[in-house]
């Protein structure tokens, strides 16, 4: 067992340049980079992902890459000016589920007014029912948010939101999918109404780095890869069928059939408008501010945040 070591020093040691990716490991959204690890990326080395997200970034240097959603790209942000948002992996138009029959009897968004609200405060879901509830005039104090967990697959256990609305500890709930899918079928879709405005919110999650590695020839090259490979990817996802569902459910623990039924709510981004991102971002970074108490950031400073030159790239 020694020998070949000996003549080999490096073959079993990881390359030093293979690419690191932290990212969630759960979601829907993260699972086109799999797709483009597996089928098409050709770097310098190999790509690993890692369970993580863009705060990694700021605290591992030796972290290349990471996706998140928008909103924890803005957290840290604020505090580490170097970082990044070079590509979007994909929109999510959340949605908000509630129930329209008794005892909740939710007809319009204004009906939330009062109610128990299901979502994970801090994080994007929050952001999505906070945003929803103030279009339709409701403020922060005219509701209660009751803190419950994601589903993935039915059947969905005691402390997750499907199930929380089924036995009417929440009247309604909102975040990303399939949870809302599963609430939906868990009370019956004649028994649920349903509230989706990508105006109001939408999830950009994307794929963030730092100027220090785009600042590094080699990364820079192998980060280029990555996200040729990941413009690959969603070409594949904009035209997905059976066997793209599948490999989406075997990596999050999904069902297929699922998948096939939420994969509308997801656009398969790549790039932005400018004029349709700004506004989020300014708009996000102001409400984010006030809870992590802090001064918005300048519009300035947030178009620095968007780097088109690895898109550019391509
Ligand atoms: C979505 O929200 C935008 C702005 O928040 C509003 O102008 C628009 O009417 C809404 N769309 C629907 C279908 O409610
Ligand atoms: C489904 O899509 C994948 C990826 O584009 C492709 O390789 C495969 O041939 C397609 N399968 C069918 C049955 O069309």
């Amino acid at each position: 067992m020694y020998l070949p070591y000996l003549l080999f020093p490096f073959a079993l040691l990881p390359s030093l340049s293979a690419l690191k990716i932290a990212t969630s490991l759960q979601w829907i959204e993260h699972t086109p980079q799999a797709y483009a690890i597996q089928y098409f990326y050709k770097g310098s080395s190999s790509a690993t992902l890692s369970s993580g997200g863009v705060a990694n970034l700021a605290s591992d240097s030796s972290i290349d890459l990471a996706a998140n959603a928008e909103t924890q790209g803005l957290k840290q942000y604020a505090n580490h000016k170097s970082i990044r948002l070079i590509y979007i992996i994909t929109e999510v138009s959340y949605r908000l589920v509630a129930r329209s029959s008794s005892p909740a009897n939710v007809q319009s968004l204004a009906d939330l007014k009062g109610k128990k609200i299901g979502s994970i405060p801090g994080t994007s879901a929050a952001i999505f029912v906070q945003r929803m509830l103030a279009s339709a005039g409701i403020g922060d104090g005219a509701y209660s948010i009751v803190s419950g967990s994601v589903c993935m697959k039915a059947p969905c256990g005691s402390g997750t939101l499907p199930a929380m609305l089924k036995d009417g500890r929440v009247d309604a709930f909102g975040i990303w999918e399939p949870a809302v899918e599963l609430g939906i079928r868990a009370i019956g879709a004649d028994k649920a109404i349903v509230f989706q405005n990508a105006t109001t919110y939408r999830e950009v999650y994307s794929l963030y780095t730092t100027t220090d590695k785009l600042s590094d020839p080699g990364k820079r090259a192998d980060i280029v890869a990555f996200v040729r490979a990941l413009d690959r990817t969603l070409d594949v996802y904009n035209h997905a069928n059976a066997s793209v569902y599948s490999f989406v459910a075997d990596r999050v623990g999904m069902d297929a059939e699922v998948v096939q039924a939420v994969w509308a709510d997801h656009k398969w981004s790549g790039t932005w408008k400018d004029d349709e991102l700004m506004p989020l971002l300014v708009d996000e970074d102001e409400m984010l501010a006030k809870s992590d108490r802090r001064a918005p950031m300048s519009r300035a400073e947030l178009e620095t945040f968007l780097d088109t030159s690895v898109i550019e790239a391509i």
